[in-house]
Parts: structure tokens; C-alpha cells; sequence
């Protein structure tokens, strides 16, 4: 079996997670990621908190300054690491927008063919696995392939971050750290 696509070079890591909330569980799960990189990588993590609701009539005058940079700086990356929350067994609206907006105009998404990583972090025993599974179906609609292996589903998360939303616990940590490198490893063999 041929070896892992490793690999020093220079490979950038746009980051998004689908919450708004100051010490949110799944932004501390985006920082988490950023201390667990392989060498020579870089996460760029963006904060979702400007993008406005989509508006075809807003598109069609010419996208918001915000949206401009969320695709800029999504189409300068080598992947994409997605962490979402689960809202009513689905994908927080924020999230969805947010995907909307990159998706469009056809010809400049920002998003397909982009190899993307989830993760997500819930209050609950099911740890964003709904939503998670509905996100996989949003990035089918996208043509955006998705890394299968190496899930990160974190349940109660009160229990694995702190007041601020970082997170605590090793066990998880070391799953985020796995998901990176195979993520970095899985979107350089897409290079090939
Ligand atoms: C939730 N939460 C939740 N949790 C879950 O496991 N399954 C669910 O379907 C829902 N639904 C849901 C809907 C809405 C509107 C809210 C606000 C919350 C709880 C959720 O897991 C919890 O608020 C997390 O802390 C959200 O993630 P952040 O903000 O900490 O990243």
C-alpha cells in the first residue's frame, strides 16, 4: 500500500465554525485544532459573525465586503475544516448562510472541490452527529468532497470546555489532532 503524503510544504487550513456565541463549544474546537497542526501548516480561521443573510438581489449588486473576504481567503486554501454545532438535528442558519454565500455565483464557489474536514461538538449523548450527516448533505449539493474517516464528535460538551469555550479535555484533543493529519494527509493525495 502506498505510503502517507507527507510533506512539509506550505498548506493552508480555512477554518469556520457555525456558532456565534462568545465561548462556544465548537469555536473552542476550531482553536483546539490550531494547536495540533503538522508541521507547516496553518489554520485560518474566520469568524462567521459579518456574513449578512443571503440575498440574491445583495449578490447581484455585488457581494458585501465580509462575504469578499470569506471567499477570498476560502478559495487561497488548500482545505476546509468545518465545525458545527447541532441545531434541531440539523445545521445552525449561520452555517447554512454562510455555505450559501460561497456557493454562488456559479463559476466562483469558493467551496467546490474544496476537501473539507468536519467536526462538531453538542450538549448532548449524540454529539452533532445529525447535524453533522446534514452538512454532509449540504456539501453533496455543493460538490464539495468530504474527509469520512476520523470523526470528531464531541458530546456534552459543558463537560470538555471551559466557562470560555476552551477546550479541557485530552481524550478530545487527541481526536482533533488525528482528524488535522488525515484531513492535510487525504487533501494533498487530492493534489496528486
Ligand atoms: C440546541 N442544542 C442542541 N443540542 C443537540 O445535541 N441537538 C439538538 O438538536 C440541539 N438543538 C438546539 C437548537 C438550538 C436553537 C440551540 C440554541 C441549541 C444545544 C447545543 O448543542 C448547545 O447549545 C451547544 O452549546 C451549541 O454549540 P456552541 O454554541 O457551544 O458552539
Amino acid at each position: 500500500m502506498e505510503g502517507p503524503a507527507l510533506s512539509n510544504d506550505r498548506f493552508v487550513i480555512f477554518g469556520f465554525a457555525g456558532s456565534l456565541r462568545r465561548a462556544s463549544f465548537n469555536r473552542g474546537l476550531l482553536r483546539a485544532a490550531a494547536t495540533v497542526l503538522p508541521p507547516g501548516v496553518e489554520l485560518d480561521a474566520f469568524d462567521l459573525t459579518p456574513i449578512p443573510v443571503f440575498n440574491h438581489d445583495v449578490l447581484d449588486a455585488g457581494a458585501p465586503e465580509p462575504v469578499r473576504q470569506f471567499k477570498e481567503r476560502m478559495h487561497a486554501a488548500d482545505a476546509l475544516l468545518i465545525v458545527t454545532p447541532e441545531y434541531n438535528y440539523s445545521v445552525p442558519g449561520v452555517l447554512k448562510n454562510a455555505i450559501d454565500w460561497a456557493s454562488r455565483p456559479p463559476g466562483d464557489s469558493s467551496i467546490m472541490n474544496k476537501p473539507t474536514g468536519i467536526m462538531g461538538c453538542s450538549n448532548g449523548r449524540f454529539a452533532s452527529v445529525r447535524a453533522q450527516h446534514a452538512l454532509r448533505q449540504v456539501l453533496l449539493g455543493t460538490v464539495t468532497p468530504v474527509l469520512h474517516t476520523h470523526q470528531v464528535l464531541v458530546g456534552d460538551g459543558p463537560k470538555k470546555f471551559d466557562a470560555d469555550g476552551n477546550l479541557t479535555d485530552a481524550v478530545t484533543l487527541e481526536y482533533v489532532k488525528k482528524h488535522v493529519v488525515a484531513l492535510v494527509d487525504w487533501a494533498r493525495r487530492q493534489r496528486l
